[in-house]
């Protein structure tokens, strides 16, 4: 495999940016029109998530290890996607979609690349292309042993704690089973895009699941204002492995950090310690004002609760600190300060390990603050989703950007 040649015409494609993307979908509607309804119908092709995806993955099959976990993986997911057939009944994601999207991806190197596509390149593509698409089928046949391609989930509870912010309850078809800390794609029937929101809790014996969503862009502005008890939501296969990795040193305190609706991942890993071994954890949540903690009672409630398993109980610890802060408030006699500043005045964290989830600024201050009192990198675990991870095609144009599931912004 010339990774090198793979590479260099990647590159060149991805110079053409949303154009590229929007040759790539008229060529694939076209050839097969049934993909149409898995995309959003208010295609943003400056957005485009496929086919950036796709150039980078391609051009990273020189390292099949990784390769090989990220695309059963990606395949496995991939199943919550859904056509319509002519008369729209519902299509399965199949062998056949997987032709189609690389013939589309051929055709658009071929368009963009002009002279320099040559019949080697184009072998060299097609070869990359089969090999991930073989992975990807391979681990969505795997998961259709254990997993339907997506769950149904009814609306069972929703609650405004805020002008912009609501918390609401699902109830899926069949038990969905996640880690604390991953996030699950989430998509809205009267809108195609899927955004991926995290439980706030742990899982539980009833298979409820709860959100917690702030109004940022489209897709969460329409669950704030319109989401109501009855509507049914899809969920696609849980995504994420670094804030669910908390277990890997069980022996260490675990000091959780949150701002905004990043509390409700942190939550669901609290309240599942809670039910478990009931480690010694600190958890501190950050608001610019006291109306930022908008899940203030249901934390102090956890706090409140005795933990199952006796560890702390034996050493005389509490299991959960609690320690709300916020940056502005009148009348606020509670800690003052950014999350992290009011965590590393309780003393220090060399020897914890710490669960970072908020807006991709505050994640990043945060880190950049905990390194600086001493906390090694490998100790501090933020959440990075792959799939994601790509930047636009125009990034070659310069214009590079970089999302997380819970973080992007949703329009
Ligand atoms: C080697 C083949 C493929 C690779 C590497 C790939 C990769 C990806 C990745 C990484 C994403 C972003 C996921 C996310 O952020 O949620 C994505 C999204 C998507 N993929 Fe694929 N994919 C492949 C094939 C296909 C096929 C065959 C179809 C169906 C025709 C498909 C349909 C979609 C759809 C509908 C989305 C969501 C697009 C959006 O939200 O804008 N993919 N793909």
């Amino acid at each position: 495999m010339d990774i090198e040649a793979l590479r260099q015409s990647w590159n060149q494609l991805a110079v053409a940016g949303p154009e590229a993307a929007k040759y790539f979908y008229a060529t694939l509607f076209v050839i097969a029109p049934e993909t149409r309804a898995m995309f959003s119908a208010d295609m943003q092709y400056q957005e485009d998530k496929l086919l950036a995806a796709l150039g980078h993955i391609i051009t990273s099959v020189d390292d099949p290890d990784a390769l090989t976990t990220f695309a059963h993986r990606l395949g496995a997911d991939h199943r919550r996607f859904h056509g319509a057939d002519s008369e729209g009944r519902p299509v399965q994601l199949a062998e056949r979609h997987y032709i189609w999207v690389g013939q589309a991806l051929l055709a658009t190197l071929e368009h963009f690349i002009g002279p320099r596509w040559t019949p080697s390149l184009r072998a060299e593509w097609a070869g990359a292309y089969e090999a991930v698409a073989k992975l990807m089928l391979a681990g969505a046949a795997e998961s259709e042993q254990v997993a339907p391609p997506f769950w149904q989930a009814e609306v069972i509870n929703t609650e405004r704690r805020r002008a912009d912010i609501c918390v609401f309850t699902v109830r899926p078809n069949y038990l969905c089973d996640y880690l604390p800390g991953q996030s699950l794609p989430t998509q809205v029937s009267t809108m195609r895009t899927w955004r991926y929101l995290s439980p706030a809790n742990a899982p539980r014996p009833d298979g409820t699941l709860e959100f917690h969503v702030r109004a940022a862009g489209r897709f969460s502005t329409h669950l704030v204002r319109r989401l109501a008890v009855g509507d049914t939501l899809l969920l696609g296969h849980p995504v994420g492995t670094a804030l669910s990795s908390y277990h890997r040193a069980p022996h260490r305190r675990l000091l959780l950090i949150a701002g905004g609706t990043g509390v409700a991942p942190l939550r669901a890993v609290a309240e599942e310690l809670q039910q478990g071994s009931g480690r010694p954890t600190t958890l501190v949540v950050g608001g610019r004002t006291p109306d930022d903690l908008y899940d203030h009672q249901a934390l102090l409630k956890l706090a409140a609760t005795s933990p199952a398993a006796v560890w702390s109980a034996s050493r005389g610890e509490q299991w959960l600190r609690y320690v709300p802060t916020v940056e502005l408030g009148w009348g606020w006699d509670g800690h003052v300060g950014r999350a992290v500043d009011t965590a590393l005045r309780l003393g220090s964290w060399t020897d914890a390990d710490i669960l970072v989830c908020g807006s991709p600024a505050m994640t990043r201050a945060t880190v950049t603050a905990l390194t600086a009192s001493g906390v090694g990198p490998d100790r501090i675990l933020t959440e990075r989703y792959d799939h994601s991870l790509y930047p636009p095609l125009s990034a070659a144009a310069g214009r590079r950007r970089v999302t997380s599931p819970r973080q992007e912004s949703d329009d």
